[in-house]
């Protein structure tokens, strides 16, 4: 089997975490039970660009057990959790390619090496095997039945190609089902974001001027626990719905022009470019935090900041201070990278088992369905995404309410008034 992890002897570390993830993934969990009596994906080769992390070590544990040949990358060169790559190697015999810290000529060629495994279906966090297949690899296109892909930026990439005719195979958007991107990137990113900085840094968040650039499903959820550490949240927005939307959830909305000036840590979630810049860098106050949690590392104009700057010290891990010409120094968390995922362990398994959970079961739809769908990007299936619900509040103990037949004939007629 060939692989490419750190340190095999990390793998007893890494199944602990493994383990203690599971615990807390309860959906993944009865899934996988079926899936091994099932094996509904047998023989089934697929290819998984993911952050590879404890909570991902399940799905492909789950997908392993439903009889699919996983190989598995990473989908960013800072986020992979070598013990678990290690243990995945060791226990499991899943062929990992990923080592946190790699450069970006490791990065390609891990992702490469599992495409060399000529799948037959992808799994993408970021599009980068779709993209990489369709740019280089086209040969393969025939083979591949359809992907799934995992977050916003990826969705985008996917509904572009889609748009322009050029996206070969179907793709299911798992952030678009409720039970992704409502949870994950709300409180997933909102809870694991704030663990990133505090790591990195120690900082003390209460009294600071918290800056959170894009208000979508990401930024909510930052925003909220940064004022719940006693924030002052000030929001930047191009959409003018979410600013209003900040601004009457309490937060103050300005341009980044402004927000530059008076912010002590900026976090960036919009999936788009040089959200701060050049221009922002030069009247930031000395000491500002800046960090990303988009999914790219494109959203802080790096360049920028090491063109302004002298000298770069490295004070503490994930931190780089740059010192300004005028005696500023301004620091950068986790190189500009997904901080939740750089500088902490990335979301909770608590919202990842249902991330996983519409994964696992868009795997097994598109293996049943492939031949009826087209080369579109599709949404997980509603009664996938509501039985996540429900399997998720089971899994904690809690019911919700059910519908008498009176409250369902009168939601369903038209004919009842005032
Ligand atoms: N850190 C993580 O673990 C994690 C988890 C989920 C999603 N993501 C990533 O986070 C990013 C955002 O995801 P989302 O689901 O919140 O997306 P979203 O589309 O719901 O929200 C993005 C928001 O950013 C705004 N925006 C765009 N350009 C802007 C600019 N220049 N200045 C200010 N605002 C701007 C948009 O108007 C939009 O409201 C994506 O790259 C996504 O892939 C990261």
């Amino acid at each position: 089997m060939q692989y490419d992890v750190k340190d095999l002897h990390l793998a007893e570390k890494g199944q602990q975490r493994i383990d203690w993830a599971r615990q807390s993934m309860g959906v993944l969990d009865l899934i996988r039970k079926r899936f091994a009596m099932e094996r509904p994906l047998d023989g089934l080769r697929l290819a998984a660009c993911l952050h590879v992390t404890s909570e991902t070590a399940n799905l492909i544990l789950t997908l392993k057990d439903g009889g699919a040949l996983v190989t598995l990358c990473a989908s960013n060169p800072l986020s992979t959790q070598d013990d678990v790559a290690a243990a995945l190697v060791r226990y499991h015999e899943v062929p990992t390619f990923a080592i946190k810290g790699e450069d970006n000529n490791s990065y390609y060629k891990h992702i490469n090496a599992a495409l060399d495994t000529r799948p037959q279906m992808t799994m993408d966090d970021g599009a980068d095997l779709v993209s990489l297949l369709h740019a280089e690899r086209q040969s393969q296109l025939a083979e591949i039945r359809g992907g799934t892909e995992e977050t916003t930026t990826g969705v985008i990439r996917l509904r572009s190609m889609a748009q322009n005719g050029v996206l070969k195979f179907p793709v299911i958007s798992v952030n678009d089902a409720d039970t992704k991107h409502l949870f994950d990137n709300r409180y997933g990113t909102g809870q694991s974001t704030i663990d990133g900085i505090i790591r990195a840094t120690n900082r003390l968040i209460a009294g600071l001027n918290f800056v959170v650039s894009g208000y979508g499903w990401g930024g909510k959820g930052v925003a909220a626990r940064a004022k719940g550490l006693g924030a002052n949240v000030i929001v930047t927005e191009v959409d003018p719905v979410r600013a209003l939307e900040a601004l009457m959830d309490g937060n103050r909305v300005m341009p980044m022009s402004e927000a530059a000036r008076i912010g002590d840590i900026f976090v960036t979630v919009t999936g788009n470019k040089s959200v701060i810049r050049g221009e922002h860098f030069a009247v930031m106050k000395s000491g500002a935090l800046v960090s990303n949690s988009g999914h790219f590392n494109v959203e802080i104009d790096i360049p920028a900041l090491e063109k302004l700057s002298t000298k770069v010290a490295e004070p503490r891990e994930f931190v780089k201070e740059y010192h300004m010409e005028d005696g500023r120094r301004i620091c950068l968390l986790g190189e500009g990278r997904l901080v939740n995922l750089a500088a902490a362990e990335g979301h909770p398994a608590q919202v990842m088992d249902m991330s996983f959970a519409n994964q696992a079961l868009s795997v097994e739809y598109i293996k049943n369905y492939y031949m009826q769908l087209e080369k579109k990007v599709y949404p997980v299936p509603q009664a996938i995404d509501r039985e996540i619900a429900r399997l998720r509040l089971e899994s904690m103990g809690i019911q919700a309410d059910v519908l008498s037949k009176e409250q369902e004939d009168y939601l369903a007629s038209w004919s009842e008034g005032t």
